[in-house]
Order: structure tokens, then C-alpha cells, then sequence
């Protein structure tokens, strides 16, 4: 990244959504924190549920989008932490357990027992993306965080891993590169939008972060303050608009426009006398429907779509340790009634999650579907602040550390 206004750092993110491309570029200020000063959009055809599926129209939409925003910041955007998602996706969690040598733990044993914990075979078609500690056991004791120095026998850990598919995070990569942006890290959609919208009690009580986004939902549970799992439900609101289209006979885009104006998931919410124009197919006349008929088409679907996540959440297992409940972001969780039909179906809160934690442009991207892309910038200072304090990879544990360079290898071998 250049700078060429002031000698402060610059963070860019990445959004490669199903339906468009986010380019955030967000510089730091001393006193007022992260600020957003650039935001360029770009709708995409070129994914379909998170997935490259056409190089050429996704290199377009990122192009479009990074000159938006290095137009209105007046910073090149040289490099950006990306965003992946799909189904390619995989996560799952790990123990290890080793002996505590002397009695009392030590930096040493914690890495031995990370270590005994990472040596789960990964395929050679997968990439290790993130490695996420979640808690450590001594002699049977659970929910330790720090255990160096504590006296026990017997040190356990516990590990989230999440893999991506290596040929579709280099499909991804290949559009950013010809787009003249360099990958500074892959970052999972959702841990990038809860970055941006729980807050730190939330994630201590135990909560879901579930993001609706046009062709996938993604969701990521955090217990005790650590991530716990993910998962991928290829569902969103790209349905909503198809059965739209299909219920009221009208095109797609037209549809569209009727479910951002007046889409409500629950019928009941909705004025029984109130009236909306609907565009007819094919150069027939435009019709006048009650609004009540486009929330009949919409709510047996937003009923379907919060069923798989509820679904999603019982067989996690992880239902009793949400304290903080759900929180719905990206794009589809605008829909009007939807956290009203979440409480209702999961019976535990739910509220919409929007991005916060950042200045700056806050009145644009003050919206449910940038929470991934104001995510990644905050994704990228934090592993800047990480620098800072002098954490390098080498201070982490090797198992991370031997992730990261591994991500880095293959990040690398792009440039
Ligand atoms: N006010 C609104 N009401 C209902 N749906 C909306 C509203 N605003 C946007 N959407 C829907 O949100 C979806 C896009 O969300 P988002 O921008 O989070 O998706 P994406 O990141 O491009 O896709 P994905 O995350 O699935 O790859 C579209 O289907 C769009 O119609
Ligand atoms: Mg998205």
C-alpha cells in the first residue's frame, strides 16, 4: 500500500461477495482509531455461493471497485486482506494432550501440546487458513485460557482449524492479482464480519454470528471468547428474489427492487390495506398487489432459511453456551421481520448486526453488508497492533506459526 498523503498505515479489505465486490481502505489515526476513508462497490457476476466462477467478470468488479475507493481516498490500493467463503470451506477441532515435564507448565509444553494438536493430517488439496486456539485442560480442569506456570500432570488443548479448497482460494487470488492487488492474508468471511459487529461480552457469553449474504450463509460460534466452530449453509438471499420473481410473475430485477423497498418475512407485520406496483414480464402492464402477497411469498422462505440455521445451531451442539444468542448480519439480514421470526424459531435473542468499531465513512458503511469487508480492515490492524507489540509468528506457538508461514508460501508463490 502507498502513502502518499501522510506517513500513517493503511489497512484495505476485500469483499468478494456472491453478488458484489466491497474494496475498503481505512487509514489509522492516533486519537480517533481505525477511520474508513475510501469505499468503492462493484456488482459481480463472476461468484456464485462464494465460489470463483468466472475469472474475468470477478477481475472486473474487483477492478471497479478498487478505483472507487482509491478515487475517493487518494490512496493506491496495493494490498488487501481478501475475504473467502463457500462450501469449499471446512473447519474442524482438534485435541492434543501431552505430560507436563516438570510439574509446572511452560511455554515449551504449550507448544508441545499445540503442536500434538495441529498434527491432524491436512489433504494436500486443502490450505490451512486459520488456526484458533480455543482452551486448554490441566489434570481434567477445563476453560483454562493461559496455562504457563499453573501446576498439573497432564496439559490438554483444544484447537479450531479452518481449511479452504487450494484451487478455489487460487481462483480467488488469480482475479485480486490481475486486478493489480496484492493478498496480504485470507481471512474467512465470517470471522472478518464478527470482527466488525460483536462486541467483546458477546463473544464472552457465547454467541452466533450468522451472515445472509445473496448466495451463502455463513455462521461462526465463539464460546468463552474463542471461536468455536463454522459452518456454511448454501442458502441466501439470492432465493429470496427468485421466488419473487416467480410468485408475482415479475423479473428478476424488478424483484429485487421489491424486496429491498418491501420485503417483511413475517405477514403479520404487514399493513393489510397497503398497496405496491409490481413490474409485469415480457411488456405486460404493471399490476397493483397488496404488500401482504409479497411477504406470502417471502416468509415461507425466510422461515425455510432460519430453520437450516437453527438446525445448523442444535447439531453444533453449542445451543446451551449461546448466552449472547444470534446475531444476523450481511446483506439479507436487512429484511424487515427476520429477527422477530429468528427469536421466534430459536427461541434465544437475536438482534442485526451492523459494522461498528471503525470512523470515518461510518454513515455509508453503516449497512449489514459491509460488516465482512469493514471486518477484513479491522482483521488487518489487528494483526498489524500484533507487529506492533512484537508479536512475530515466532512468538506465537510453532503450530501457528508453522501455519501462517504456510499460508504465506502459498500466498507468496502468486508474486
Ligand atoms: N434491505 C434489504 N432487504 C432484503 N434483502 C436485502 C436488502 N439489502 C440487500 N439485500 C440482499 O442482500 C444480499 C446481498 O448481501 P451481501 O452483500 O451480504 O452478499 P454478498 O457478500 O455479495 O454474498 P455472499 O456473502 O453470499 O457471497 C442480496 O441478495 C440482496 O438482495
Ligand atoms: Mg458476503
Amino acid at each position: 500500500m502507498s502513502k502518499t498523503k501522510v506517513q500513517s498505515p493503511i489497512f484495505a479489505g476485500l469483499d468478494i461477495g456472491s453478488t458484489k465486490v466491497v474494496a475498503l481502505v481505512a487509514t489509522l489515526d492516533k486519537e480517533s482509531g481505525l477511520n474508513i476513508v475510501g469505499m468503492g462497490s462493484a456488482s459481480n457476476t463472476g461468484i456464485r455461493q462464494g465460489v470463483v466462477v468466472n475469472i474475468d467478470a470477478t477481475t472486473a468488479a474487483i477492478m471497479k471497485a478498487k478505483e472507487e475507493a482509491e478515487l475517493m481516498s487518494g490512496y493506491q490500493m496495493k494490498e488487501a486482506w481478501v475475504g473467502v467463503s463457500g462450501s469449499h470451506i471446512k473447519s474442524f477441532n482438534s485435541k492434543g494432550m501431552v505430560a507436563i515435564k516438570n510439574k509446572e507448565v511452560t511455554k515449551h509444553d504449550v507448544e508441545r501440546v499445540l503442536e500434538a494438536a495441529r498434527a491432524v493430517a491436512v489433504p494436500a488439496d486443502r490450505i490451512l487458513l486459520h488456526v484458533l486456539p480455543r482452551d486448554f485442560k490441566i489434570d481434567g480442569t477445563e476453560g483454562i485460557w493461559d496455562p504457563v506456570g499453573m501446576s498439573g500432570v497432564r496439559l490438554e488443548s483444544s484447537i479450531h482449524l479452518i481449511t479452504g479448497g487450494h484451487t478455489t482460494l487460487q481462483n480467488a487470488m488469480k482475479c485480486t492479482e490481475k486486478a493489480g492487488i496484492k493478498t496480504a492474508g485470507l481471512v474467512l468471511d465470517q470471522l472478518a464480519a464478527s470482527m466488525a459487529v460483536l462486541s467483546e461480552d458477546e463473544r464472552n457469553l457465547g454467541v452466533c454470528v450468522v451472515d445472509i449474504g445473496g448466495g451463502t450463509t455463513n455462521l461462526l460460534y465463539f464460546v468463552n471468547g474463542h471461536v468455536a466452530h463454522t459452518s456454511v449453509i448454501p442458502i441466501g438471499g439470492h432465493h429470496f428474489t427468485q421466488d419473487i420473481a416467480v410468485g408475482l410473475r415479475t423479473p428478476q430485477i424488478a424483484a429485487e427492487d421489491l424486496k429491498k423497498k418491501y420485503g417483511c418475512a413475517l405477514i403479520s407485520l404487514v399493513d393489510e390495506s397497503e398497496t405496491i406496483e409490481v413490474e409485469g414480464v415480457g411488456g405486460r402492464k404493471s399490476r397493483t398487489v397488496r404488500r401482504r402477497e409479497l411477504a406470502e411469498v417471502i416468509e415461507p422462505r425466510a422461515e425455510e432459511i432460519l430453520q437450516m440455521i437453527y438446525q445448523d445451531i442444535r447439531d453444533s451442539g453449542l445451543l446451551p453456551f449461546m448466552g449472547a444468542g444470534v446475531v444476523i448480519t450481511g446483506g439479507s439480514s436487512a429484511m424487515d421481520g427476520l429477527v422477530e421470526m429468528g427469536e421466534f424459531i430459536f427461541d434465544i435473542p437475536v438482534r442485526r448486526g451492523v459494522p461498528s468499531r471503525v470512523g470515518g465513512l461510518t454513515e455509508i458503511i453503516k449497512s449489514p453488508m459491509y460488516a465482512t469487508a469493514v471486518g477484513l480492515v479491522l482483521y488487518g490492524y489487528d494483526q498489524y497492533k500484533g507487529k506492533l507489540m512484537g508479536l512475530k509468528n515466532e512468538d506465537l506457538s510453532e503450530s501457528i506459526a508453522q501455519a501462517a508461514r504456510q499460508l504465506k508460501g502459498f500466498i507468496g508463490k502468486f508474486f
